[in-house]
């Protein structure tokens, strides 16, 4: 049972959706899933655009030999070699001896390093263009998003930019296929921001000179590998990676984030939270950094402005979990941030300037003038230090939104 659509005149998705695979690199849950992309244009000559993870590989399969309706297979653009949409590479050549793969000299460097094989290639970058009959591209590519190698195909026909991981997306298509087909700001806008702070956080700038490189391009439709196809509202889509990739809040908010053995550190970072709101902020959100995933914290590091983190002293240090987490944001290259202390401790606080040290690798980072450390159990003179914290985030938001 084939399970196709048409994205444009003689150009047809074929991907799948996971929901089998719970943890997304063994790395990253993916509670709703996610798509593997992959398309066929029937031109002149036909074209296979990535193929998908192989454990959907019969699926996959069905899908091309229905589009392809009898008719050979003699090209394969490769855009991406990572495994989740090149492991049935094999199995389509196995197929289709008769096919051409077109791909970057990385690109093949890779191949050869997984394993997989092909005798008809042709190697393209930057710059380069091939015809399919009707059909003209022209490619681009595009290192460290997300791996070294991809590049990014323009059918300069029609504007469609298959466009690898970029403008990609967790969480699987099920029956929908484009921007205008789902509620983003809804459905999408999370699982979206997850897994691009997530899986290529820490490359902005290469982002950054992608989206220099599109704004240049005649691009009407946007087909990436994971997620919704892109043909409606490409702004929004472009704006929101502009902010991702260049470290920029989304939103004025304000992310507490706290660690606590016994539940006291826990109580202070919910005391700050009311104090926060009662003066007016609403965008503040509250998160357990030992029952978190860390992918979650992350996506919201990347949302909001402020963040506060409480921790409590374990072995003179930062509490493991939320050192984890810190050093998550310096590896994903966290940047321009403001940022609040608490810290607790029985003998020897010393959690705030433990957070500072590893804080301190990222750029632009500001703290707060405000801080909270207190001794085992909050006390009169913690309600004091909360509320002149609080202060200091809402005079700083204030600031910010000027
Ligand atoms: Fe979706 Fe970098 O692979």
């Amino acid at each position: 049972m084939a399970n196709v659509r048409e994205v444009v005149k003689d150009l047809y998705w074929i991907g799948v959706n996971d929901h089998r695979t719970d943890i997304f690199e063994r790395i990253h849950p993916i509670p709703e899933g996610v798509s593997y992309n992959s398309y066929v244009l029937l031109d002149e000559k036909t074209v296979l655009f990535d193929t998908v993870d192989f454990e959907f590989a019969p699926y996959f399969l069905d899908n091309l030999d229905h589009v392809l309706n009898g008719r050979p297979l003699d090209y394969i653009i490769i855009n991406h070699w990572e495994p989740d949409h090149a492991s049935t590479f094999q199995e389509v050549i196995l197929r289709h001896p008769e096919a051409t793969v077109i791909s970057t000299e990385k690109g093949f460097y890779f191949m050869t390093q997984f394993n997989y094989h092909c005798e008809k290639r042709i190697t393209v970058g930057t710059g380069d263009t091939f015809s399919s009959g009707k059909h003209n591209f022209a490619f681009v590519q595009m290192p460290m998003v997300h791996w070294p190698e991809p590049m990014a195909t323009l059918d300069t026909t029609n504007g469609v930019l298959f466009s690898a991981d970029a403008f990609g997306s967790f969480k699987a298509l099920d029956g929908h296929l484009f921007d205008d087909e789902v509620d983003w700001d809804r459905d999408w806008l999370e699982p979206g921001r997850r897994y691009l702070t997530n899986i290529v956080g820490k490359y902005g700038a290469y982002v950054q000179a992608v989206l220099k490189v599109a704004a240049t391009l005649p691009i009407k439709i946007l087909c990436p590998l994971h997620g919704v196809i892109w043909r409606k509202n490409l702004g929004y889509i472009l704006d929101k990676y502009d902010k991702w990739s260049s470290y920029t809040p989304e939103d004025n908010g304000v992310m507490i984030v706290y660690g606590s053995m016994y539940g006291n550190t826990e109580q202070v970072a919910l005391k700050l939270a009311s104090e926060i709101v009662q003066r007016g902020v609403t965008d503040v959100t509250v998160w357990d950094v030992s029952n978190t995933h860390m992918s979650y914290l992350i996506s919201e590091a990347f949302r909001v402005g402020h963040i506060i983190l409480a921790s409590p002293t374990y072995n003179l240090g930062v509490y493991p979990p939320m050192k984890n987490f810190l050093n998550d944001m310096v590896a994903l290259n966290m940047q321009n941030r403001t940022v609040g202390i608490i810290e607790n401790g029985t003998w020897a606080p010393t959690s705030g300037a433990e957070m500072k040290k590893i804080l301190d690798q990222m750029f632009n980072i500001f703290y707060l003038d405000a801080e909270v450390s207190f001794m085992s159990s909050p006390d009169d003179t913690t309600d004091k230090e909360v509320a002149a914290l609080a202060d200091a985030v809402v005079a700083s938001i204030e600031k910010q939104a000027e």
